[in-house]
């Protein structure tokens, strides 16, 4: 019996280690920029919809200030509740980690 425990105990563990493992690598900046690529391109250099800056030549702190500016209403121009709307569901670590990403797409 005491095996037979020992065992369900380990494959507890597995189970509880790699839905941790999934967790992080939904926040790592690569996964949380595929949806934004549509628009602003795989590498960041597109004015989406011809209508923003092109994010990979941006400062990191002005990409934080820009994100967290749409998620508040106070940054933005004609399109600004289009990328609210992106943002919105972003916590103040996960624009961290996406900011860090764009800008290692410098070209
Ligand atoms: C449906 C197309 C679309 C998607 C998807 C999208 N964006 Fe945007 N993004 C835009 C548009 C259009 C603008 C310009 C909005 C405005 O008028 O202020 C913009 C602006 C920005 C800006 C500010 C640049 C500037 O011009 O001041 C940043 C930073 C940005 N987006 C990052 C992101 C990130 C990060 C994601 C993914 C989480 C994302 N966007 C997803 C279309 C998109």
């Amino acid at each position: 019996m005491r095996s037979i425990n020992k065992i369900i105990l380990a494959l507890g563990s597995v189970v509880l280690l790699s839905s941790s493992i999934q967790a992080n690598e939904v926040k790592t900046g690569a996964n949380l920029y595929k949806k934004c690529a549509a628009c602003h391109g795989v590498n960041a250099e597109k004015h989406a919809l011809g209508q923003s800056a092109v994010l990979n030549v941006m400062e990191e702190e002005d990409i934080v200030a820009a994100l967290s500016g749409y998620q508040e209403g106070t940054y933005g121009r004609g399109m600004k509740v289009l990328m609210k709307n992106q943002v919105s569901a972003l916590d103040v670590e996960e624009i961290k980690v996406l900011s860090a990403y764009i800008v290692t797409l410098k070209p």
